[in-house]
């Protein structure tokens, strides 16, 4: 028998109802682990406890219902309220029946205790309220993870997006400096091209006087030659006296003329181009500067065909850097030349200059086909030019307002219509402080 009672745990362990071997007295002989965790029993030493200090139920329905039990081997089931260790109080439907382990041994009582239906019913519906919680913990914790994991994706993404901007920026900028360099590269090349046309001014215009000086100087020569024969023959006449001084009179005279204008010409352009090149400050006359400008430009202009009008007022005392006057005046004259008549037509360029109070105002202006809308915002743009491939740089306007704006002080504008012309208009005041910082071209 006290065998029996210790197998019975390792019997009734597998079970999940909370099962005990009582004696006829309701006395605790064994409990399984379901019902030493329920009932708080010690299976070491059950003995002490007895099942009516676990049932919530009168004494003598408790004696009742342990008779039956005993009485019988078939199970009877009873509805008991048992107080769990934990101190909860829940309904079971506990069955027992009488067994006898051995022959002739005692008989023992063998109850199984299962939760009601009832209690069944509120645990589902805490187990369905435990799984709902458990799920809902579960999606919030993918939830989460999934956040973290955008989390670095869009951080990952960040550093990535960052690092091409970076990259990109970084390319912007070498471009940028590549494209200064290029810049300040052509707008020299600019200012050569019109120290070149200049050469190509005084190479032309000295090539006329100097042309018939040298003309009347072998006619003067062949004259004096013929006299000298004349008279070593010893038949002068008085007339062959008068024909030679005449002869000799206009020729050096037709020299004088010439070679003096040969040297006022280089005077005037070694002016201009020690002005271009010097850079230096100083008092000069709108109205001879711009003669000598525009003389310098007379070969391009007379390959045209255009007429060229020039009123600039006698009297216009500016005081400044005259190489600046010389860049800006040849530079929009010659993109009359080169833009505004299509073709053969010939047109007419007029330049005038004035002074009010004391504002000096230069106008350059062309009755040719005058300039679209839209690009007119855009004219002094660096590179903007509608020649490109066909000579343009789209420089000469841009280093043209550079100049007024920065070296003249002054404003440009330019008005324009297709079809009517265009007309370019400075202003800038006659006396420049020459104190005033100089800033490069390219600082615009
Ligand atoms: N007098 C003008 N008539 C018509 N278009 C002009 C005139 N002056 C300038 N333009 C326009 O302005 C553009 C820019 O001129 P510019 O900066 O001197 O560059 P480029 O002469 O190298 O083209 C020219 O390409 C042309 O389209
Ligand atoms: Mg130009």
């Amino acid at each position: 028998m006290p065998n029996f009672t210790r197998c019975f745990p390792l019997l009734a362990d597998s079970v999940k109802d909370a099962v005990l071997l009582l004696d006829r007295e309701g006395g605790v002989l064994s409990a399984n682990r379901a019902a030493e965790e329920l009932l708080g029993i010690d299976r070491r030493a059950p003995a002490s406890r007895r099942l009516g200090e676990f049932v919530d139920a009168e004494p003598d329905r408790m004696a009742a219902i342990l008779k039956q039990w005993a009485r019988s081997n078939k199970s009877t089931a009873s509805r008991l309220r048992l107080r769990a260790a934990s101190g909860t109080v829940s309904d079971f439907q506990c069955e027992g029946h009488a067994i006898l382990p051995l022959p002739g041994a005692e008989r023992l009582i063998f109850v199984s205790c299962r939760r009601t239906e009832l209690a069944g019913v509120r645990f589902v519906a805490l187990g369905a309220q435990v799984a709902r919680l458990e799920r809902e913990v579960r999606s919030r914790r993918a939830a989460e993870a999934r956040a973290v994991q955008l989390n670095e994706q869009l951080e990952v993404r960040v550093a990535e997006r960052t690092a091409e901007l970076r990259a990109a920026n970084l390319e912007l900028e070498h471009t940028v400096a590549h494209l200064q360099a290029a810049q300040s590269e052509l707008t020299v090349q600019e200012t050569m091209a019109s120290l070149g046309r200049l050469v190509a001014g005084i190479a032309h215009e000295v090539n006329t006087p100097i042309g018939v000086g040298l003309l009347s100087a072998s006619h003067l020569r062949d004259r004096v030659l013929a006299f000298q024969k004349t008279y070593r023959s010893g038949r002068v006449h008085r007339k062959d006296i008068e024909s030679f001084m005449g002869s000799a009179d206009e020729a050096s005279a037709i020299l004088l003329t010439n070679i003096k204008r040969a040297s006022d010409l280089i005077r005037s352009f070694k002016q201009v181009a020690v002005d271009q090149s010097s850079g230096s400050w100083r008092r000069y006359s709108l109205h001879e500067y711009i003669e000598e400008t525009l003389l310098s430009l007379k070969p391009q202009l007379r390959g045209s065909g255009h007429k060229l009008e020039v009123s600039v007022d006698e009297g216009v005392e500016i005081f400044g850097n005259p190489g600046v006057l010389y860049q800006v005046v040849s530079n929009l004259v010659m993109n009359s030349v080169v833009h505004a008549f299509d073709g053969d037509r010939q047109g007419t360029i007029g330049v005038r200059g004035w002074q009010s109070d004391d504002r000096v105002s230069v106008e350059v202006c062309d009755d040719g086909g005058g300039i679209r809308e839209e690009h007119l915002e855009r004219l002094f743009e660096p590179f903007f030019t509608t020649k490109r491939g066909r000579g343009g740089t789209g420089l000469g306007l841009h280093l043209v307002h550079n100049l007024v704006s920065q070296q003249l002080g002054g404003e440009i504008r330019c008005h324009s219509e297709v079809g009517r012309g265009t007309t370019f208009e400075i202003s800038f005041p006659s006396r420049i402080d020459s104190r005033e910082p100089m800033r490069s071209s390219l600082d615009a």
